[in-house]
């Protein structure tokens, strides 16, 4: 069985899920798009968005400071830096759906000090950076209801574009202090203009794209919604490993090679044409090199007892009923800056492991209904 008929096969009833879950409505497109909207980092409006017609004003705030941070935080600009310095957008309020979320969604993050909410401990199961001359990709496995998204939910994508042109969450933000043409300076930091951030199904894949580069519309185009973490950012994430890896740029997504060896392109079909029933090539993860692995104690320390709940962590107002569990042994293999070798390999022990399989299109080892249901991530 190869992952061509595994594709084929199982995308009709997982992208039925997802269609009823992601948000259709027709809005008009803004004559100011937040991709058009160059805001250096020096010069950050409250909210970058200041329409108020269809979907409503923007929910949050750009400025975020030590007055905003916590739990509680509103703040919609995001980063990705390294591989202990990134941000996630995800809903605002627990048990949501991420569809229902993305004009609201705001940041999480990794590090204090950038007026965010944090990612509570036990969230971050397994992490890759991939750092390519175009971009910088953040993919992993996560615990989504730990931040705030509903178990079981496929989720969607949030991105600098779309259905309006206000981005997803509108107004949303990202910085990097990690491009090329930002000198490595880690205090300095460049506007993407151009993100995509797929989240659900326990994974997530974010790529921020350096505007500065020729090629950064096609590499984060935001049109392919629809298919997903393995089409969108081909990754090889697996629970319980940390990297960091140089890699090239990848293919802009749907291009592949014709019979005769000529570019193609392949288009999401529109929703109202139903399921898609195939994609006619299968992606795989742009060449990488220098990974270098990392204990997620010496990552990701700063998160160590933080919760969602705003009450655990300082925030001024506690939401409800979030049952916060034991926070407990952390489980992080090897030692620092090590290659702790091994990883898991064969993919279909757990959920977790599978999805992982899935997110690095490794489909061929451990084909199971989990890692079925991973590849279509979107
Ligand atoms: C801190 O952030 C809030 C919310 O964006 C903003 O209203 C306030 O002016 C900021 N404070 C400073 C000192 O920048
Ligand atoms: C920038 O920060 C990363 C970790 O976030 C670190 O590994 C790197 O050494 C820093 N670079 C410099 C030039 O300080
Ligand atoms: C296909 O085209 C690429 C360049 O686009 C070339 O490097 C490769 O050798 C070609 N393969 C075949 C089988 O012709
Ligand atoms: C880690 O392992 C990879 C191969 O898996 C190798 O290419 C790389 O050089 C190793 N890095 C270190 C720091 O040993």
């Amino acid at each position: 069985m190869n992952a061509t008929s595994i594709t084929v096969a199982m995308l009709p009833s997982l992208l039925v899920a997802l269609a009823a879950s992601s948000y259709a409505a027709a809005q008009s497109f803004v004559s100011d798009p937040l991709v058009d909207k160059v805001v250096p980092y020096t010069a950050i409006p409250y909210q970058v968005d200041q329409h108020t017609a269809d979907r409503g004003p923007q929910s949050g705030y750009n400025i975020c400071n030590s007055t905003t941070e916590g739990q509680n935080s509103l703040c919609q600009t995001g980063y990705v830096n390294h591989l202990d310095d990134f941000c996630l957008f995800a809903p605002p309020e627990p048990n949501t759906v991420v569809g229902s979320a993305e004009g609201i969604a705001v940041a999480w993050c990794t590090k204090p000090g950038r007026g965010t909410r944090l990612i509570p401990e036990g969230t971050l199961k397994g992490i890759q950076l991939v750092q390519s001359p175009g971009y910088v990709q953040v993919a992993g496995l996560i615990d989504q209801t730990k931040i705030n998204i509903q178990a079981g939910d496929f989720g969607g994508e949030l991105d600098s574009g779309g259905q309006d042109g206000r981005g997803n969450p509108i107004g949303g933000l990202i910085y990097s202090n990690a491009f090329p043409s930002n000198g490595g300076n880690n205090d300095t930091f460049q506007q993407s203009r151009r993100w995509t951030l797929f989240v659900g199904n326990d994974a997530f894949c974010f790529k921020a794209c350096d505007d500065t580069q020729p090629n950064a519309k096609a590499l984060c185009e935001h049109i392919y919604d629809r298919i997903g973490c393995t089409y969108n950012a081909p990754n090889t994430a697996q629970e319980g490993v940390f990297e960091r890896c140089d890699g090239d740029d990848m293919r802009p997504v749907g291009q592949y090679d014709g019979p005769n060896n000529e570019t193609l392109t392949w288009t999401q079909p529109p929703e109202s044409l139903g399921p898609i029933t195939s994609v006619p090539y299968t992606p795989t993860p742009a060449p990488s090199s220098n990974c270098v692995r990392y204990a997620s104690e010496d990552l990701y320390s700063q998160l160590n007892s933080v919760s969602a709940d705003p009450a655990v962590t300082g925030g001024a107002t506690a939401s409800g009923t979030r049952s916060t569990g034991a926070s407990g042994s952390r489980t992080s293999t090897g030692s620092s800056a090590s290659n702790t070798s091994g990883g898991s390999g064969t993919g279909n022990e757990n959920g977790a492991a599978a999805a992982a399989s899935a997110m690095g299109i490794s489909v061929v080892a451990g084909v199971s209904s989990v890692i079925l249901s991973a590849l279509f991530l979107a």
